[in-house]
């Protein structure tokens, strides 16, 4: 295996526990720089990155803190302000903008990931952003006030303690297809609520399912963990604040 696909196979999240150590500005600027090398819509990178140092605000922002917390914002208005600077119409609005900046952005993030994991930082990529009110994201970082969405926040450190097992991922039907699309047979399904349940497999978010006696994790996925986490999130917070900043049409 060479070193690249060493990276990528040691990829893990740390799920909240980053330890005090700082990671150094050089190596801050080493991810940073390898991550604008992703791809992006047009060349004209429709993507920000704010990047917070300060640990309470990472932790207003997403509940977790590290040493470093970096905000991928699918975000035009630098692009806006170009075309409005030189007497270009540019229609920064609506959905297919706001998926492509957001994909934009997106491939910045997993390419932070990627560049930390290979100097030796650890990361944990979290949507804890979206959760609770989401106006204070765009109050604590300043957000512009049009087409600019915080996609998603990246907060890297070390860990203070290594995970107790990797979490492996499904790799049987249903994930990659080929030639056309394979819907689940029953046999397949069957299959993955067998495999989910074991847990040697380590597939499943949690294995706190057990003791509340339930038949299946997936019986503990679709109860307990969609609804909490439906409860959580301010959906229609979210569609209001897409509509108000140019991303959705009302
Ligand atoms: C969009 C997205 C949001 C996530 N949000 C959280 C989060 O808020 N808290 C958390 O502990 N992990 C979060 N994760 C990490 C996942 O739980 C983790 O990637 C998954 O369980 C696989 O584990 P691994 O990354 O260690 O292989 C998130 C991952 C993604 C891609």
């Amino acid at each position: 295996m060479n070193q690249t696909l060493e990276t990528l196979q040691n990829l893990r999240s740390i799920h909240g526990n980053f330890s005090e150590r700082d990671i150094s500005e050089q190596d801050l600027r080493t991810i940073i720089e390898a991550s604008l090398r992703a791809a992006n819509a047009s060349a004209r990178q429709g993507y920000s990155v704010i990047v917070v140092e300060d640990r309470d605000t990472m932790k207003k922002l997403c509940g977790y803190a590290g040493s470093k917390g970096l905000v991928f914002c699918a975000d035009l208005t630098r692009i806006a302000a170009i075309a409005k600077h030189l007497n270009h119409p540019f229609d920064a609005d609506g959905v297919p903008q706001f998926i492509t900046s957001a994909v934009d952005a997106v491939l910045v993030a997993q390419t932070a990931v990627i560049a930390a994991k290979s100097l030796g930082i650890d990361s944990l990529i979290t949507n804890g952003i979206h959760r609770g009110d989401m106006e204070r994201v765009f109050t604590l970082l300043n957000l512009p006030e049009k087409h600019c969405f915080p996609v998603i926040m990246v907060v890297f450190g070390y860990p203070t303690k290594e995970p107790d097992h990797r979490q492996e991922r499904w790799n049987g039907a249903g994930v990659v297809h080929y030639g056309v699309y394979h819907p689940l047979t029953t046999a397949q399904a069957e299959e993955m609520v067998r495999k989910y349940d074991d847990p040697e497999a380590h597939l499943g978010l949690s294995d706190t399912w057990k003791p509340k006696r339930l038949a299946h994790y997936w019986d503990w996925f679709f109860t307990v963990w969609v609804g909490s986490f439906a409860k959580a999130t301010g959906k229609s917070q979210m569609a209001q604040i897409l509509e108000r900043i140019g991303f959705l049409f009302p």
